[in-house]
């Protein structure tokens, strides 16, 4: 296998080699069993980790312990292992960068690889790693090849990384987006009804459907299999390059589902690692299918070439490797609980805070309660607060929310693997009190 060392070395000698490289861009290419905690999230730092305890997976996480975080999603504490392995990898940097890399390097660059691979059930060759959501949407859709008159289907429901990459794309390349909304009141989303929509709103012209699994405006998680079947026969009489390609941003799924990339059916799923997966901060990942990278072309040079599409597709350069290869200890610790009990844990605490807030007679759920259309966004009103208020005067009662980047903006909690019950609790009784 080609490394940057090896790469470099070749580019000196021959600068072919690099444009082969890019040549080949053309791409043929937790419970205290985290089954059924009982005990409160009490345990400080310092309770070592087990698998079956939500205690102690929370005690793996620095957070402030006078506080019931519902927003540790929005940007990554970073575990005990996490922690160390930065600063291992950051100490070696630090001592002598050069040699570090060329020591460690390939072996470290392979065991992220490796975890991520494992835990998405899927070969590590399409997988391309990035620095956040924003950065693996930009690359997808400005890689996806599109011509004059092409055009991509999105929603009202996105965030603005999609909105804005697609819009960027269409100034350069005038292709055409378009918007559809999948459902008016996100309380009432039905994923037939979400189907159905998007179905109409397909065109002949359609080569790409960019969808955001989970809405951060409203908590509904998208019917995103349902939908991968109806673009199956959409797609059944198209040459390859035609197809409607299914893209997903997935940063809210993923981390809290049990689902892969190929169960759910799309092309290509786009994340970021440092939010609910509690990876570091800084790092992403754009996973697709074959017949999605052979419709990719890579924007930024990548340093490890060879005909794997999802390392031509990640941008090489030098990164800050402490955070990129501390990637590995966070999709271990995840693996290590297990995927299904984390789906389970956050769904349970989702809900349970979903059917507390519904029995409080000021606030309004916005978000599904079924599992089917819901992750751990839950989003809600309180009546006589604006959401900003809401946050506030939650925040004085030492419960950490917050307000939607959205217009409407509503309340947000997101439990997760590092809260609890008594969590959910306290908060339940901080909304009843403000
Ligand atoms: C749906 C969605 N996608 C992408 C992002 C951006 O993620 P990142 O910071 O990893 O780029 C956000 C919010 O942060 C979001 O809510």
């Amino acid at each position: 296998m080609l490394t940057r060392r090896t790469l470099l070395a070749r580019a000196g000698a021959a600068t072919g080699a690099v444009a082969g490289a890019t040549g080949l861009a053309a791409l043929s290419a937790c419970d205290p069993s985290p089954t059924a905690e009982a005990p409160p999230a009490t345990g400080g730092p310092g309770l070592p980790f087990g698998p079956h305890s939500w205690s102690s997976v929370r005690a793996q996480f620095a957070l402030d312990e006078g506080y019931a975080n519902f927003v540790a999603f929005y940007l990554a504490s970073h575990a005990a292992t996490v922690r160390a392995a930065i600063e291992r990898h950051r100490a070696g940097l630090d001592a002598d960068a050069h040699g570090y890399l060329i020591a460690n390097e390939e072996k470290l660059d392979a065991a992220v690889r490796d975890q991520a691979a494992a835990y998405l059930k899927t070969g590590a060759d399409q997988i391309a790693f990035t620095d956040s959501t924003t950065m693996g949407l930009g690359l997808l859709y400005s890689g996806l090849r599109l011509g004059a008159g092409d055009e991509v289907l999105t929603t009202e429901h996105d965030f603005y990384s999609t909105h804005e990459s697609l819009r960027l794309r269409e100034v350069r390349d005038g292709i055409t987006v378009r918007r559809v909304r999948l459902y008016d009141d996100p309380a009432s989303a039905d994923a037939g009804d979400i189907v159905r929509r998007l179905r109409a709103a397909v065109t002949a012209r359609t080569r790409v459907v960019a969808l955001t699994w989970v809405h951060s405006s409203t908590g509904v998680k998208l019917p995103i299999r349902a939908i991968a079947d109806a673009l199956v026969a959409v797609n059944r009489d198209r040459p390859g390059e035609r197809r409607a390609l299914l893209c997903v941003d997935g940063v809210h799924g993923f981390g809290i589902e049990d689902a892969t990339p190929e169960a759910l059916g799309c092309d290509f799923l786009v994340s970021g690692c440092h939010k609910w997966l509690f990876g570091p901060r800084g790092t992403g990942l754009v996973w697709g299918s074959a017949a999605g990278w052979r419709r990719f072309t890579p924007i930024i040079p990548a340093f490890t070439p060879g005909d794997a599409p999802g390392r031509l597709a990640t941008p090489g350069g030098f990164h800050s490797f402490e955070h990129r290869w501390a990637l590995a200890e966070a999709f271990a610790l995840h693996r290590d609980i297990g995927p299904a009990k984390v789906a389970r844990r956050t769904h349970e605490l989702a809900t349970a805070l979903k059917d507390g807030l519904a029995g409080i007679a000021k606030v309004r759920v916005l978000t599904p309660r079924t599992p089917e259309l819901s992750a751990g966004i839950v989003c809600c009103e309180v009546q006589g607060y604006g959401a900003p208020e809401a946050v506030l005067a939650l925040s004085r009662a030492k419960v950490l929310t917050s307000s939607t980047p959205y217009n409407p903006s509503y309340l947000r909690f997101g439990p997760s693997i590092l809260t609890s019950e008594s969590d959910v609790e306290v908060a339940l009784r901080a909304v009843r009190s403000i």
